[in-house]
């Protein structure tokens, strides 16, 4: 069983909003997509620039550095397919009003 932590309240983070939390000493970038919370690495995998301050449309978020493109629901590499630069992507969940993330991996 995957143990979530609280990280926020659904209503602090709008739709369209970002931000990056540290969960368990692991930097997380969240993402509120149209009301669903979706959540991977926070660390670029090509430079290591901060996911969650990129721009994202829809499940793709652009990194701000050299506009690498990943795919929030699966942390997968848009651009080619190299594996290798794939974001870790994590559970989420909403309980009681609260946003939760687990450091294992989604199941999506
Ligand atoms: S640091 Fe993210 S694309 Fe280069």
């Amino acid at each position: 069983m995957a143990a979530f932590q609280s990280v926020c309240q659904v209503g602090d983070l709008r739709v369209g909003e970002s931000r990056m939390l540290n969960v368990g000493g692991q930097m997380v970038g969240l993402f509120n997509v149209d009301g669903e919370f979706l959540a991977v690495s926070n660390e670029c995998p090509h430079a290591g620039a901060s996911l969650a301050h990129g721009t994202f449309e829809g499940e793709t978020v652009s990194c701000r550095i050299h506009h690498w493109r990943f795919c929030l629901r699966t942390g997968r590499y848009l651009d080619e397919d190299k594996p290798e630069f794939n974001a870790r992507s994590f559970a989420t969940r909403v309980v009681n009003g609260e946003v939760q993330v687990s450091l294992e991996p989604a199941a999506r």
